[in-house]
């Protein structure tokens, strides 16, 4: 039996007691708060906006505080995400707090691929928890969870309608991350514009099915105040950390020539409103759902992309040991098919080398045999030659050894003709 039947069938057989007395583990809620209060929490917010929209002092705003901003660039070549951590402390409540940032969303000539990074960037922090859940030696208690909880996304006020690159951005991350449209400088509009603003923008996610993040009305205790702010979606708001008098007291607020824009003053904008649904009421459940939906979405794929599966074709129960034992053999299959493949290639190689080498083997002997051809021709032809040279001597010696005889014979006659008439002329004297 699957230990899901069996803890179904144990549930059945349970039987209600009633107790005499007091036991004590009514105190369990209150171990939980303390336990938790201990162990202090985390939320990680991601905000996403052109820039200068507003994204630094609204969280500098929601969080009465100055975080590290940086004003960027608008000629960042492509979109890049900036994460702050900070640890934050209200009465006895610690909150690991991590903004994220957008950086020169919205400013590249070709905005195709500026939501790719934020995906990217949330699937990394999918892929490290996961990476930590599958360690033989979990830490998950102490583990910095960097999963995105919120997405403020800041669209521009312009009163007419979404841009395309707010529908794609929305679009790709309504199954990974809790989205949060708000209206940023929301005081640069009118109020009924912004009404008409508003309308068009709920109205533009739906007809594209946008999925976004909608306050719980499931619990009771809250369920009449999500209810009415489920309404007031998308929150037009106005960010701001400077100090105005209004009649006695100092408040948050932008000062213009005509007047003043009071963050904190509901008539005004909906900061508060904001504030309330983000941090007072719902920043557990944006925590549950992130982890039981987003992250537990990303899990499931990932899983069945490795070939993790609960049942067989046939729904029956799958163990995860049997998953195992039929990787290692696909596995052990396909190294088998690779390894033969490798091989044939091998032989496949060889035997192309080795014709190559016969090919080149047979040039090499064909040009030998050429050159041994012209070799035996020159041979020849100076054989030839030397025997014509050697004739050509012998003729020549002939006629020189003739010569010489002639030249002999002739310097004989001379000589004697010369006696003859020495001796004549010696006679006559
Ligand atoms: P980058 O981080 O550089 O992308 O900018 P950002 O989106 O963080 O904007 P930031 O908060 O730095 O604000 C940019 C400018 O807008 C500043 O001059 C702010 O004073 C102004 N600003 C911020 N919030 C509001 C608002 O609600 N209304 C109006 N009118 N101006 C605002
Ligand atoms: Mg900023």
């Amino acid at each position: 039996m699957a230990s899901s039947d069996v803890a179904r069938q144990m549930d059945k057989n349970a039987r209600l007691l009633a107790l005499s007395g007091h036991v004590g583990f009514d105190s369990l809620p209150d171990q939980l708060v303390n336990k938790s209060t201990s162990q202090g929490f985390c939320f990680n917010i991601l905000c996403i906006g052109e820039t200068g929209i507003g994204k630094s002092t609204l969280m500098d705003t929601l969080f009465n505080t100055n975080f590290e901003n940086f004003e960027s660039s608008h000629f960042e070549p492509k979109v890049k995400l900036r994460a702050q951590t900070y640890d934050l402390q209200e009465s006895n409540v610690r909150l690991k707090l991590t903004v994220v940032n957008t950086v020169g969303f919205g400013d590249q000539m070709n905005k195709q691929e500026s939501y790719q990074h934020i995906v990217d960037y949330i699937d990394t922090q999918f892929e490290s928890y996961l990476q930590e859940e599958l360690k033989i030696k979990r830490s998950l208690h102490n583990y910095h969870d960097s999963r995105i909880h919120a997405c403020l996304y800041f669209i521009a006020p312009s009163g007419h309608s979404l841009k395309s690159l707010d529908l794609v951005t929305m679009k790709k991350l309504d199954s990974k991350v809790n989205i949060i449209p708000v209206i940023a400088k929301a005081d640069t509009i009118s109020k009924s514009e912004l009404h008409k603003f508003k309308i068009k923008i709920m109205s533009e996610l739906v007809s594209n099915g946008v999925q976004i993040y909608q306050f719980p009305i499931d619990d009771e205790s809250v369920a009449k105040i999500n209810t009415a702010m489920n309404g007031h979606l998308p929150f037009a708001v106005v960010g701001s950390t400077e100090e105005v008098s209004v009649g006695n007291k100092m408040v948050k607020a932008r000062q213009y020539p005509w007047g003043v824009v009071q963050v904190e003053n509901e008539s005004h904008c909906d900061f508060v409103k904001l504030r309330e649904m983000l941090i007072c009421v719902n920043m557990e459940d944006l925590r549950e759902q992130t982890h039981s939906r987003h992250y537990e979405l990303y899990r499931r794929c990932k899983l069945e992309e490795m070939g993790f599966r609960d049942t067989d074709p046939e729904s029956k129960p799958v163990s995860l040991q049997q998953t195992y034992e039929e990787k290692r053999q696909e596995f052990v299959g396909e190294l088998q098919r690779r390894e033969e493949e490798m091989r044939q290639t091998f032989v496949q190689r060889v035997k192309e080398k080795e014709s190559e080498l016969k090919d080149a083997e047979r040039e090499l002997q064909g040009k030998f045999e050429q050159l041994k051809r012209m070799h035996a021709e020159e041979k020849s032809k100076l054989e030839e030659k030397r025997r014509s040279l050697e004739e050509e001597m012998s003729v020549f010696s002939k006629r020189r050894a003739a010569s010489e005889l002639l030249q002999a014979q002739t310097f004989n006659t001379s000589s004697n003709n010369k006696k003859d008439k020495d001796r004549k002329n010696s006679g006559l004297m």
